[in-house]
């Protein structure tokens, strides 16, 4: 239904890939991966006509119906929840005004013209509104948050209007740009039911392998520029990426060895008279070879450290009888909680439950109606919020972003710390507006890291970044000074790190002095997945 043939496309001279091809087929899942930067969303964006490849073409049927999820929400105006779940927000005056437009131009039978009215008669089907309503339900909302204008709530959940949206048009193929991120534990594992019986055709970007594993059957990889595809799922991928590398690397020093020993070979008889015809076809044998391509070796986390940040008291953080509603919804109630310094504390628990108001509270982000918060003696607060585009300044340079997080720094340092993530040479210099996702958030990173605080708050920290950058980050907090309290759905990423677990659940915070297996042991939830929104 898509076929893309030698694709090619550059920034600046920067070439991402060039000689891409990827077909699909209706009803296949295919994951298009790669790191962060790679040109995974640029390919979507060009299969979309939002951009144009520099060479190469995309050859699409022409009544398919495609649907789009970006990877960072549009914007919302002041259309509802259920308006932008049914399609209708803004649409319906434009599709008129489109088909109006074509069918005054007498140009009715166009693929332009099909689309436009298929989308029409879908958006119209009574049957509409109900089913958008199940698809936000099952991506987690409540019922009193329908009519609410979606500009009230936060990018994660405008995110899953627009996907509740897609899944109410059940598009011929869903492209979904890294759908993942904002989906908590029970939403997720509901989508990726609902994806599991989906008739049409899935391709998606993401980095969460159990996700990918579930439910892909072929893998696109972009590497070294070029985009390669293996069949099966993630783990299969990795597994004949593996298999192909060793396979590669034997037959290259197989070769090597070969050509060491003919040239010694020719070395020791060149003078020879008697032999020195042998020796000179042992050299022409060398020339002739296939020379085989010494295999790039596969890539490993790159190691940075948080500089040991000024030593805070022992009690890093305390919350006493705290009392917190948002309006009339009681969130906490006679809370208690301190965190002491050198923990590392995951905050689980179910959807909605609380985790992030938690976090705002220990960050003093959100001040409580009553009860007291004590930031320990001389505690410097990180808060590394779920929405972090919005810290960044889109006309600001990476460079002068990360300068203005620590004023002492010097241009060289900053470049130093900047190149081992990844933004080397001139692309310090590109605006933070053209940045991918993953790049925006390890710049983020990089802010922390420039100056450093001995309480590190971080919501959700691992979103968008590829699956080797969340290892780096792993390393990089195993070793981390300061207090760590965190909130994350990457059970690997929790198992790694956390020293203490705080499960939130009804207005409680319960908290578990072990690790991860230790609070699945005594919370006896069993399976892992489970135990992070367990009530
Ligand atoms: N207009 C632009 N000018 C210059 N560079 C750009 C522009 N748009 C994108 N880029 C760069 O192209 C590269 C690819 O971006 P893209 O968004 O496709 O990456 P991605 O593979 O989706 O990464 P992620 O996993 O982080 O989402 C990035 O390095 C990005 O900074
Ligand atoms: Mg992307």
């Amino acid at each position: 239904m898509l076929t893309i043939r030698k694709l090619k496309k550059s920034y600046g001279g920067e070439t991402l890939f060039e000689e891409a091809d990827l077909q699909i087929n209706y009803g296949e899942r295919i994951a298009l991966v790669g790191p962060n930067g790679a040109g995974k969303s640029t390919i979507f964006r060009i299969i979309l006509k939002e951009e144009e490849a520099d060479k190469g073409t995309v050859e699409r049927d022409e009544w398919t119906l495609v649907g789009f999820l970006a990877q960072e929400s549009e914007a919302v105006g002041d259309y509802t929840v259920i308006q932008i779940a049914t399609g209708r927000a803004g649409e319906i005056e434009k599709l008129e005004a489109t088909l109006k437009a074509l069918e005054d131009a007498g140009t009715v039978e166009t693929r332009e013209y099909s689309e436009a009215q298929s989308m029409y008669d879908a958006l119209n089907d009574p049957k509409v509104e109900a089913k958008a309503k199940k698809m936000l339900r099952g991506l987690g909302y409540a019922e009193t948050d329908f009519e609410r204008p979606a500009k009230e709530m936060s990018g994660g959940w405008i995110m899953r209007a627009h996907l509740a949206r897609l899944l109410v048009i059940e598009p011929d193929l869903l492209m979904l740009d890294e759908p993942t991120n904002h989906l908590d534990l029970m939403s997720l594992l509901w989508f990726q039911d609902y994806l599991k019986n989906y008739s049409g055709a899935i391709l998606m970007i993401s980095h969460d392998r159990e996700f990918m594993d579930e439910l892909v059957e072929s893998v696109y990889d972009i590497a070294e520029k070029k985009l390669n595809s293996y069949t099966g799922n993630y783990s299969a991928f990795v597994e004949q990426r593996h298999n192909q590398y060793v396979q590669q690397n034997n037959a290259y020093k197989n070769q090597q060895k070969q050509i060491k020993d003919l040239q010694a070979f020719a070395n020791k008889f060149r003078s020879v008279s008697s032999k020195a015809s042998q020796a000179q076809s042992k050299l022409k044998e060398i020339e002739r070879m296939e020379k085989i391509d010494k295999p790039m070796s596969p890539k490993k986390p790159f190691r940075f450290q948080i500089p040991d940040p000024p030593r805070g008291g022992q009690k890093a953080m305390t919350l006493e009888e705290i009392d917190f509603a948002y309006g009339k919804h009681k969130v906490y109630e006679d809370l208690d909680l301190s965190i002491e310094r050198g923990e590392r504390t995951v905050l689980v628990g179910p959807n909605g439950s609380g985790k992030s108001t938690l976090l705002k509270l220990l960050a003093g982000e959100l001040t409580a109606q009553s009860g007291t918060y004590t930031a320990g003696h001389n505690a410097k607060i990180g808060y590394f919020s779920q929405h972090r585009a919005a810290t960044l300044d889109p006309n600001a340079s990476v460079l002068s972003e990360v300068m203005g997080a620590a004023p002492t720094l010097r241009e060289d340092e900053a470049r130093g710390i900047l190149g081992s993530f990844m933004f080397r040479k001139e692309e310090v210099y590109k605006m933070t507006k053209v940045l991918s996702g993953g790049e925006k958030s390890r710049l983020n990173l990089v802010k922390f890291l420039v100056d450093p605080p001995n309480i590190l708050l971080m919501d959700e920290p691992t979103t968008h970044l590829d699956i080797l950058t969340v290892e780096s980050l792993i390393l990089a907090l195993q070793s981390y000074a300061g207090t760590l309290v965190f909130i994350s759905h990457d059970v690997h990423f929790i198992k790694t790190l956390a020293t203490d677990v705080i499960h939130v659940a009804n207005g409680i915070a319960k908290r578990f002095h072990g690790d991860w297996d230790y609070f699945i042991e005594k919370s006896g939830a069993g399976d892992e997945r489970a135990a992070l929104t367990a009530d």
